[in-house]
């Protein structure tokens, strides 16, 4: 349920609002002023939005603007006036206000500006983490691989750092997209210049076109002040387009553009700003099935694919689990006196183990076994219930690279089973949840 602040110096307008917004399903709290409004802001109680007067007897509505963008620049805050004023409403829009509304107002109106004031909160909230989340990443210096599948990705990326060319970096969810993105960055001339990362997928659509292009004073809802858009902030440098495959087809014509016409057109502007970035884009969804689906457009993969970079999952470059364990737990603080060591039969796990979000996922396995549990010697026991649980893969020894059949994997598993249990057809037939003459006859078959 979100909830809303009122506060008004007007009694009858704060009780109309305070029922419309609780028809509406809003929590509603109302303040009959400023000084009032702030007290209730300052309790750990914050709304998700505000709606406050300007012309105040006590604290005017600008002033509580201020202080409440001190202790949550993501909070949204519509103005209300009677006495509407050109000037002040564009300084209130550059205090940060989402909206500046004229008395009389309609109803519909006012809810349709705070349902959207509401999305602009919470996308600027999600983006916000997203970045922080990004800068305070602990990131390692290198990147660890010595399988041949990674080293002809690091042979690639080293070339292309060389170049002004549009890269893709495909691969599954924590194979290291970001960290081959600044690793490519790092040795490209441009490294003296800014790096811009953008999440692509957490933004809405108007709100990533505006952080991107950047957009005009007046072009928009709440764009009062004119701001530079990503392209603009990293000329020189290097943007990386996180999670290029969840944006809209619409946005994905205006991205086009950008690339074809190496310019930008901040939104509510005609005037198109030539721009100099390297464009590193990355996601982990197939983007040629997504061409194929049309939910990507097939222009704009062609010119994202200049230099395709496809990132192995770890399943396919077990080799590397050692070098990567190391590198984790140096950068974890593990000295020579203190090292956290594995077994070979829990080494030999880690290897049969899916990873479905590979490098991030082992990170996360070996910092909870290594700071968790503090052991010097994690032997298979230790390790994590789903890391042991029996891969499909584990069940067709003979050919693991092939796709097997459904009915292969089935006799394989039941093999598996048979073998676990010393051949108890009853103890069987219950860990695979099928009658013990279902299972007889599909012995023997
Ligand atoms: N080659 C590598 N050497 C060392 N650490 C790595 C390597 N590749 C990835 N990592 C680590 O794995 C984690 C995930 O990497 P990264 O964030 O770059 O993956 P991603 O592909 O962008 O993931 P997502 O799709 O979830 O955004 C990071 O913490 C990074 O330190
Ligand atoms: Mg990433």
């Amino acid at each position: 349920m979100n909830k809303v602040l009122i506060i008004d110096d007007e009694q009858s307008l704060l009780t109309t609002l305070e029922m419309l917004f609780t028809s509406k399903g809003y929590s509603v709290q109302t303040a009959g002023g400023g000084k009032q409004g702030l007290e209730i802001l300052t309790s750990d109680n914050l709304p998700d939005l505000l709606i406050s007067d300007i012309k105040m007897p006590d604290l005017d509505g600008i002033e509580v603007l201020r202080e409440v963008k001190k202790i949550d620049p993501y909070l949204p805050v519509v103005l209300i006036t009677a006495h509407a004023d050109k000037q002040e409403a564009i300084a209130a829009c550059n205090e940060g206000a989402y909206y500046f509304l004229e008395k009389p107002f309609g109803n519909k109106e006012l809810l349709k500006i705070c349902s959207e004031a509401l999305e602009n909160g919470r996308a600027g909230r999600r983006y916000s983490e997203r970045r922080r989340e990004l800068s305070s990443a602990q990131l390692p210096e290198f990147l660890i691989g010595e399988a041949p599948e990674f080293k002809k990705v690091l042979q690639v990326a080293g070339k292309a750092a060389k170049t002004d060319s549009t890269i893709l970096i495909q691969g599954e969810s924590g194979t290291g997209k970001e960290l081959v993105a600044r690793y490519i960055y790092r040795e490209s001339a441009r490294r003296d210049r800014p790096f811009v990362p953008v999440n692509c997928g957490a933004l809405t659509e108007t709100l990533l076109e505006s952080e991107l292009f950047g957009h005009v004073k007046g072009s928009f809802t709440g764009a009062i002040s004119s701001k530079d858009g990503l392209f603009k902030v990293a000329s020189g440098g290097t943007i990386f387009l996180d999670e290029v495959g969840e944006t809209s087809l619409s946005f994905q014509v205006k991205l086009l553009r950008v690339l074809q016409e190496k310019t930008i057109t901040p939104v509510g502007s005609t005037e198109p700003v030539t721009v100099d970035v390297q464009v590193i884009a990355a996601t982990n969804r197939d983007l040629e099935a997504e061409v194929e689906a049309e939910r990507f457009r097939r222009d704009l993969f062609y010119r994202l694919n200049v230099i395709p970079i496809k990132l192995p999952p770890l399943r396919e470059r077990v080799e590397d689990i050692p070098l990567l364990i190391d590198s984790i737990l140096e950068r974890k603080g593990e000295t020579a006196t203190h090292k956290t060591r594995f077994t070979e039969t829990a080494l030999k796990k880690l290897e049969s183990y899916r990873w479905p979000g590979n490098i991030r996922e082992l990170e996360n396995i070996i910092e909870h076994l290594a700071v968790i549990s503090a052991k010097d010697i994690i032997n298979e026991e230790d390790l994590p219930e789903k890391v042991c649980r029996p891969q499909p893969e584990s069940f067709v020894s003979d050919k693991p690279k092939d796709t097997p059949t459904l009915e292969a994997v089935e006799r394989a598993y039941i093999h598996w089973v048979m073998e676990q249990v010393n051949g108890s057809k009853k103890e069987a037939s219950k860990i695979l949840g099928i009658d013990p003459s279902t299972l007889y006859r599909k012995l023997s078959q």
